[in-house]
Order: structure tokens, then C-alpha cells, then sequence
């Protein structure tokens, strides 16, 4: 079973808000790219993926220096098992390093680190290792960073629609009162604020299954470079363009 988050503490957007040059509360990132990095340099695809992690401590770095509350980063989808043993095999094990020898420092840092996905899938021992950086982590105070793993928002949304339907089965929640915030509160993400922006790496213009129902009214941004480039330059260039976004919402243009 996936890993339950912490209670609740926030819900949606408010409608109406402008980012107003503001900082974003939330980016989600889609890290984008990696093999592409490799294969230009005419290395394995998993020289693209450890240059990937080395670009996932400049971006921690960057947004810890702006302040920002929630980071999610998009670290291997539910559609990402298709890659073959060996590749999947590369990459739990770059996960696997990462967690011994790093979440002590972002320990240090005051950041408390959550996951999101079936994290089953990576089987007892990886399931643990995750356990135990949430449970190390759950009471710092400085940002909060979600590792999407194994993370898909169509099965996201399906978990919720059945933990609802059980609900109401028991009795417990009447049809007439499943709203927005229900559904919400039943998502990975519950007590996590919708993200602000998503970016993605790479130049490819789609969303490939990553938060579907969070992203409704996300600012997008999609970068040109692939994800081992991404620097604290990258990172302060999206606060840019998000500064610069107007959010409406729906609403009339201010
Ligand atoms: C992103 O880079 C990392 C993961 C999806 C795990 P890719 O491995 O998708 O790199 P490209 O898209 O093939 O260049
Ligand atoms: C999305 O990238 C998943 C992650 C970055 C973890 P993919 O490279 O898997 O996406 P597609 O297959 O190009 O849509
Ligand atoms: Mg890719």
C-alpha cells in the first residue's frame, strides 16, 4: 500500500489569487531527459540518470533558497516499469544509494521528505528504506519534498474513487456530500497544496500521467533543456516566468 501522508493541513489553490511576482508555494517537476543526456555524450543511459540526481541537488539547493514550502519531484512513473529489468534495475539503485547516503544531509537541512506512488512495487526492503527517510523526516520544518515514485494520476485517481466507494458503502459518507475537497482528501497528496507550476524538462509539451487532478490549474512551463543541465539558474528562471503569469482562475482578468 502506498504510504499514507501527513494529516491535512491544506486543500486547493483559492480561486482568485494572482501570482503577482509572488513565489510559487509548490513547483512540481518533471525531470526529463536523462537519456537523452547519455546518448549525445555517447554514454549508457544510466550516466544520464546519475548526472539526473547530481542536477536534483542543485534544484534542492535553489529552491530551499527561495523559500519555497512544497517540491515534488516526478522520479519514475507508473508507466516507467515498460523500461526492461535492466534499466529499472539502474534506477532502483540509484534511488537506493541516494537514500542511504544522502537523506541523513537533507535531514540536517530540516527537509521532510514524503512519497507518492505504489510504492510496493519496489518491493520490501526499498519500501522499508522509504519508510524509514519519512518517519526520519516527518517533524522538520523546512521543506517538504515528494518523490513521485512509481507514481501515476490515473491510478491515483482510481485508489481514491474506491476508497469513496467504501466509505460509502460503510455508511459512512453520504453520495450527496462527495465534493471536490472528498476527493481530494482520498488523493496521495491529501493535506498538500495543489502545485502552483509544472515544469518540464526535455522539450516535450505533455504531462505524462503526473498529477492529473492537482494540475488543474497549474501555471506550465517547459523548458528546452534536458534534466542533468538543470541548474540553480534554471530554477530562479522558472520563479521568473511564474512571477510574471497571471492566475485567474476563471475569473475576469484583473
Ligand atoms: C527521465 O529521463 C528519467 C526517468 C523517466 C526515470 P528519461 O530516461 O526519460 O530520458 P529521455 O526522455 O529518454 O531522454
Ligand atoms: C515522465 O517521463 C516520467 C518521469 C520523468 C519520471 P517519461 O520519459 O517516462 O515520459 P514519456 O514516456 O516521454 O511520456
Ligand atoms: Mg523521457
Amino acid at each position: 500500500m502506498p504510504l499514507p501522508l501527513a494529516a491535512a493541513t491544506a486543500g486547493a489553490n483559492p480561486v482568485g489569487t494572482s501570482s503577482g511576482g509572488s513565489v510559487p508555494r509548490h513547483v512540481a517537476i518533471i525531470m526529463d531527459g536523462n537519456g537523452r543526456w547519455a546518448a549525445s555524450r555517447g554514454l549508457p543511459r544510466i550516466a544520464g540518470h546519475r548526472a539526473g540526481a547530481e542536477a536534483v541537488t542543485r534544484c534542492l539547493k535553489a529552491a530551499r533558497a527561495s523559500g519555497l514550502e512544497y517540491l515534488t519531484l516526478y522520479t519514475f512513473s507508473s508507466e516507467n516499469w515498460r523500461r526492461g529489468p535492466a534499466e529499472v534495475a539502474d534506477l532502483t539503485g540509484l534511488l537506493r544509494f541516494y537514500l542511504r547516503h544522502k537523506v541523513a544531509e537533507l535531514h540536517s537541512q530540516q527537509i521532510r521528505i514524503l512519497f507518492v506512488g505504489e510504492i510496493h512495487r519496489f518491493g520490501p526492503d526499498l519500501c522499508a528504506e522509504l519508510a524509514r527517510a519519512e518517519r526520519l523526516t516527518a517533524n522538520n520544518t523546512g521543506l517538504t519534498l515528494l518523490l513521485a515514485l512509481s507514481y501515476g494520476g490515473r491510478s491515483e485517481i482510481v485508489q481514491a474513487t474506491k476508497a469513496i466507494a467504501r466509505a460509502v458503502m460503510r455508511g459512512e459518507l453520504d453520495p450527496d456530500a462527495i465534493d471536490e475537497n472528498v476527493v481530494s482528501r482520498h488523493l496521495l497528496t491529501a493535506g498538500i497544496p495543489d502545485p502552483d507550476v509544472i515544469v518540464r524538462t526535455s522539450g516535450e509539451h505533455r504531462l505524462s500521467n503526473f498529477l492529473l487532478w492537482q494540475s488543474a490549474y497549474a501555471e506550465l512551463v517547459f523548458l528546452e533543456e534536458l534534466w542533468p543541465d538543470f541548474s540553480e539558474a534554471s530554477f530562479n528562471h522558472v520563479l521568473e516566468i511564474y512571477g510574471r503569469r497571471e492566475r485567474r482562475f476563471g475569473a475576469r482578468p484583473a
